[in-house]
Order: C-alpha cells, then sequence, then structure tokens
C-alpha cells in the first residue's frame, strides 16, 4: 500500500490575532490506498476543518496536502476535485430541490464528462443499483425521499465521480439506527468492490470501529492518538482516548458485529 493523502504540518486558523481560533493545529496525517480511516474526538476538535482543508475549502496558513503524490495548491483542476467527494451530515440541503434524483445525477455525469453522452441513461441506472435504490427513485425530487434514501442519492452521486477519496462527514449521524446500519453496510460494501478509500468522521466509536481499519483521535487541532482500529480501541495510550472509550454509550451486547 501507498500513502493516497499526505497532510504535513497542516494548520488551519480562523479570524485575526487576538480572536484567531487554530482550529486545526500542525497535523500529520498519512492515508493509505484503499484503506479507511476514522476520525474520532469533541465537538469543535477540527476534525471537518481538517477534511474541509483537504479538499481545498479551506486555505491552511501552514502545511502542505499532498494527493497521488502531488501537491495540492489553492486552485484544483478538476481531476483533482473529481477524485475527492465528500458526503455531509444532512443530504436534504446538498441535494437540488428542483432537480429530480436521475437528472441530478445524470448532470454530475455529464459535466465531468464521466461516460459518453449516450451511456448517461444507463449509468444513472447502475448508480442507483449500486446503492441500492429501487430505479423508479429516478423521477422523485429529494422532499419525496427518506433521510437514508436521500444519503444514498448523496452517496450515488459523490460515486457517479468515481473518486479514489471518499469523505463521509457525519453521513449518518442524522439517520435512525437501523436505517444507519444500511447505509454503513453500502460503505463497506462500496469499499470492497469499489476500491475507493474512505475517511469518515463520526462521533461514534462503534461506527468507526465497525467500518475502519485506522482510527485517529483528535483534540483541540491536534492528533492525539493514531492507529490500527482494534488496537487503539482496545488499549489507547492517551487518556484522552480512554475518556472518549468510557464515555460512549455502549448498547446492551454491544460489540463489533451488533453495530450492523
Ligand atoms: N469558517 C469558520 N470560521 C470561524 N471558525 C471556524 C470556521 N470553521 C470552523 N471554525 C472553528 O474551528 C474549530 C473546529 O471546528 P470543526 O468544525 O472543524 O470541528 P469538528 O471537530 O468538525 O466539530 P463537530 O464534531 O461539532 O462537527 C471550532 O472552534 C470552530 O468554531
Ligand atoms: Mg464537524
Amino acid at each position: 500500500m501507498s500513502a493516497l493523502l499526505e497532510i504535513e504540518n497542516v494548520t488551519v486558523s480562523f479570524g485575526r490575532r487576538k480572536h484567531a481560533i487554530t482550529a486545526v493545529d500542525n497535523v500529520t496525517l498519512h492515508v493509505e490506498k484503499g484503506s479507511a480511516t476514522g476520525i474520532v474526538g469533541e465537538s469543535g476538535s477540527g476534525k471537518s476543518t481538517l477534511m474541509r482543508t483537504v479538499l481545498g475549502l479551506n486555505r491552511p496558513q501552514a502545511g502542505s496536502v499532498r494527493f497521488r503524490g502531488a501537491e495540492l495548491g489553492a486552485r484544483r483542476d478538476l481531476a483533482t476535485r473529481r477524485a475527492m467527494q465528500m458526503v455531509f451530515q444532512d443530504p436534504g440541503t446538498t441535494l437540488n430541490p428542483a432537480r429530480t434524483v436521475g437528472s441530478t445525477l445524470a448532470e454530475m455525469l455529464r459535466v465531468h464528462r464521466v461516460v459518453p453522452a449516450e451511456r448517461v441513461d444507463a449509468r444513472v441506472g447502475e448508480l442507483l443499483d449500486l446503492v441500492h435504490l429501487p430505479a423508479e427513485i429516478r423521477e422523485a425530487r429529494p422532499h419525496r425521499l427518506s433521510g437514508g434514501q436521500k444519503q444514498r442519492v448523496a452517496i450515488a452521486r459523490a460515486l457517479a465521480l468515481e473518486p479514489e477519496l471518499l469523505i463521509a462527514d457525519e453521513a449518518t449521524s442524522a439517520l435512525d439506527v437501523i436505517v444507519q446500519a444500511g447505509v454503513l453496510d453500502l460503505l463497506a460494501e462500496l469499499r470492497a468492490s469499489t476500491g475507493v478509500t474512505l475517511i469518515c468522521i463520526s462521533h461514534d466509536l462503534d461506527l468507526v470501529r465497525y467500518l475502519c481499519d485506522t482510527a485517529v483521535v483528535m483534540r483541540h487541532g491536534r492528533i492525539v492518538e493514531q492507529g490500527p482500529v482494534a488496537e487503539l480501541f482496545a488499549a489507547p495510550s492517551d487518556p484522552y482516548t480512554a475518556e472518549l472509550i468510557a464515555a460512549a454509550p455502549t448498547l446492551p451486547g454491544s460489540t463489533e458485529e451488533s453495530v450492523r
């Protein structure tokens, strides 16, 4: 395995001088191709800011981000933007309410010329299949869909671009437990079938344990601990990680398997 993403000494702050907040503080993180990394940490610890910086949505004050070995500047070419996709907590706000699901997906395929024009229609069908949505959903507008269906559409839209890196920022936290489990299974399945590299930001340690092989713990803008999921959760070496694990609500009989 080789590093797909290399975040080196990245610092991101907001505001000026006295009022400046350092959201990300000298973070270095390497993400291997094909891996699944979970980023956990309390609210405000800089998880989203770090990933927004990877996508080029926040500008770092210091440090660098390399993707596929090439340093990313403030301006990203189309191919780079295509290769990294993010799915957010509330798909309701990121899907265009005026468009049907089919036309949202078709537009993505056309704008980015993912497939030849005559293949667009068939590819929309394949994408719906991939995220286990029924073909009829093609004609529906987002307001008619359930939360879980909307999130599947958002995932299909991200996958339409055949990204190498898929970042899910609390992508299942607005969903109820059963629906959440379905979306988690879908992400695990997509990782296996497409080889996409996953980064999941989550408050839910069980989710990270189920879906990811590496966990990264952030606090106050820094990475306090990282390592293989099994080791990190079994024997955290940082006191804050231990605190997080102790504070996580445990469902009766909760094990790695029962999250499904
Ligand atoms: N655009 C912004 N302008 C000013 N401050 C910001 C901005 N974005 C984030 N911050 C601040 O940076 C810090 C880190 O925020 P961030 O959203 O990255 O945390 P997070 O770990 O994703 O939290 P949560 O779990 O609540 O989503 C917070 O103090 C936040 O208020
Ligand atoms: Mg966040």
